[in-house]
């Protein structure tokens, strides 16, 4: 039985870790007791994941990759990364469509298109893209700006 109080109230506080706007490294989690690493462990996307936020995954993915390739000294192409039009579809949090996020998301775009019409700086301008990816995370979803910090090529 306390076990399964412990259970309730980690739940109760820790919503926030479920959140399609927390970082996803359930690792980074604050753990009380071994129990609830547990329950982090086996408890992931209890809700079905919108589909901005199934893009979004698949955007981060891409930006790893091509920092690969980049750093493997290789060229990138628009057509193994295609631009996602990830403004058209269902966020988690509607609030998100106003007109900033729209904006931001011009931006985005914008900078994507550059790396490919850039093709000997690649690096530099893949490094302006996820600045754009940073700018619109520090106004609508700042849980996975620690992982977006990352991605810069730094040489
Ligand atoms: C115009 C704003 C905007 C831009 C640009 C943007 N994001 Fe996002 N991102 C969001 C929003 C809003 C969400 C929440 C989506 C949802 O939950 O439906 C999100 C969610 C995410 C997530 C969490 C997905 C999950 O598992 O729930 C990751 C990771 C992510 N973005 C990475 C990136 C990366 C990498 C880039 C750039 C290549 C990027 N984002 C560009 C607004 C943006």
């Amino acid at each position: 039985m306390k076990k399964v109080i412990h259970f309730i109230v980690f739940i109760m506080f820790s919503g926030i870790i479920f959140n399609a706007c927390s970082n996803n490294n359930q690792q980074n989690a604050t753990t009380a007791s071994g129990d609830t690493a547990q329950v982090i462990e086996t408890i992931k996307d209890p809700n079905k994941p919108k589909p901005m936020a199934l893009m979004m995954r698949q955007m981060a993915a891409n930006a790893d990759s091509m920092k690969a390739k980049l750093l493997r000294g290789e060229s990138i192409d628009s057509l193994s990364f295609p631009f996602i039009r990830f403004y058209l579809v269902e966020p988690t949090d509607k609030n998100v469509l106003e007109p900033q996020f729209f904006e931001n998301a011009k931006i985005y775009q914008a900078a994507h298109k550059a790396i490919f019409d850039h093709p000997t700086e690649q690096k530099k301008y893949y490094n302006l893209m996820i600045g754009a990816c940073i700018s619109c995370h520090e106004n609508y979803c700042s849980g996975p700006l620690r992982r977006i910090k990352k991605m810069p090529i730094i040489e």
